[in-house]
């Protein structure tokens, strides 16, 4: 043990599991610029630009595209007690950890929630969904796009559609694929997106983009009930019943980046610089680039761990490009391998939850990540690794199906 005053110095590791994964040095830089207070024009000035900057990330020509303050849940917090009241009818797209997520925060709404359920490793077929609407008769419908948990990524087109029909509004979480795989809010048609930084945006945790529909934010608006001491007469009080929380309060929170600029929470600068340049860097690389890098990454991994004798866990057909599910082998202990690769190359993978915990690794290669040197690196490690832990394979198979994938 040091002195408990010396300056932070964390190892140098690679985060090549589920994220958070390593900033991109332009994103930890723009959050070490000076501080500005939360109305000085120059402040408000980032704020329009971020909108301006998320909404081709979401795609979106949405105006109501902006940051929640705290990590990606908080997104999905304020989205969904926005848009839900307690006794509301609430259809959930579950194949996963954080579709059970979404049920958890709307129960605690006191919504009154149907899932429509896959196992983990596969996703849910449109039809299934169309027919869950038809019967349950939702007022939202919630789904995750890449449940990390399961490394799947729900397909979505024709849900916007779908909820159009039945009156409904939809909710997706994307926090594990925005920068990485492409988000088209608007040709799905749905109504709220949300993200985090900290995957294959390449920033760190701590600020959740969102977009909202203008048909989603006039119904959040209809429950605007403003904080009593910052009351104006340029805000209309709604007849809805009011949202249950403060901070996740998006009525307020969207005054506050409207040109109303209401003083609601103090935005958290800092934060604010970071989600700014992450953005700059994912615009300035091209989108198509983007989640072509992360494509390429996610086929390498695959064929490098397939070459390595392992099996990659889910349905082939549905699998995010930049998280990988590897079946821990028969007789190898796989936190040991976690525990070495760490120690030994400073190289962080990724575990599991629920039902895949200690069945499964997670090898994800995001934003910053998201690079051939990184994957190649890693799927060495993770080689030489298996075969000190006495697991056999072909020599230098894995890095040599990896680069082919590369070159392909
Ligand atoms: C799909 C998905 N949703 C939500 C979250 C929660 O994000 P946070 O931990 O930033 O609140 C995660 C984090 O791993 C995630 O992968």
């Amino acid at each position: 043990m040091g002195s408990p005053f010396r300056q932070i110095d964390p190892p140098q590791r690679l985060l090549m599991g589920p994220g958070p994964v390593n900033a991109h040095p332009r994103v930890l830089r723009a959050m070490s610029a000076d501080l500005l207070g939360q109305f000085d024009p120059e402040f408000t000035a980032y704020m329009t630009e971020v909108m301006g900057l998320y909404r081709p990330i979401f795609g979106t020509a949405n105006r109501w595209t902006f940051l929640v303050n705290g990590t990606a849940r908080a997104g999905i917090e304020a989205s969904l007690i926005s848009l839900v009241a307690p006794g509301d009818r609430v259809l959930v797209l579950n194949f996963g950890r954080f579709g059970l997520l979404l049920t958890e925060i709307l129960d605690r709404i006191g919504a009154v929630i149907e899932t429509v359920n896959a196992p983990w490793g596969q996703t849910i077929a449109m039809e299934e969904v169309a027919a869950a609407i038809a019967r349950f008769q939702p007022k939202v419908v919630a789904s995750v796009h890449g449940d990390t948990s399961t490394t799947m990524a729900q397909p979505l087109e024709g849900l916007g559609a779908l909820c159009h029909a039945a009156g409904a509004y939809s909710y997706v979480d994307a926090t594990a694929t925005i920068g990485g795989m492409e988000i088209a809010a608007d040709r799905w048609g749905v109504d709220i997106v949300t993200g985090g930084l900290q995957k294959c945006l390449g920033g760190p945790s701590g600020s959740s983009p969102i977009t909202v529909s203008d048909r989603a934010a006039e119904h959040i608006f209809s429950r605007r009930h403003t904080e009593r001491g910052i009351r104006r007469s340029d805000l209309e009080q709604g007849e809805g019943q009011r949202i249950s929380s403060n901070y996740f309060d998006l009525a307020m929170i969207m005054d506050y980046w409207s040109d109303k600029r209401l003083n609601h929470h103090t935005e958290a600068t800092t934060m604010l610089y970071g989600a700014r340049e992450c953005a700059c860097v994912v615009l300035e690389e091209g989108l198509e680039a983007r989640y072509a890098a992360h494509a390429a990454a996610g086929r390498a991994v695959v064929a490098g761990v397939r070459a390595m004798g392992l099996q990659v866990f889910g349905d082939d057909r549905f699998r995010m490009t930049n998280v990988t599910g590897i079946h821990i082998p028969e007789g190898v202990n796989g936190e040991t391998v976690r525990i070495r690769m760490r120690e030994d190359f400073e190289i962080e993978i990724g575990t599991a939850f629920g039902p895949l915990q200690g069945k499964i690794w997670r090898i994800g290669a995001m934003g910053y990540n998201a690079a051939k040197h990184k994957v190649l690196i890693t799927l060495g490690a993770l080689e030489a690794v298996l075969r000190a832990e006495g697991f056999r394979l072909p020599a230098g198979a894995g890095v040599d199906a990896a680069l082919e994938a590369y070159s392909a």
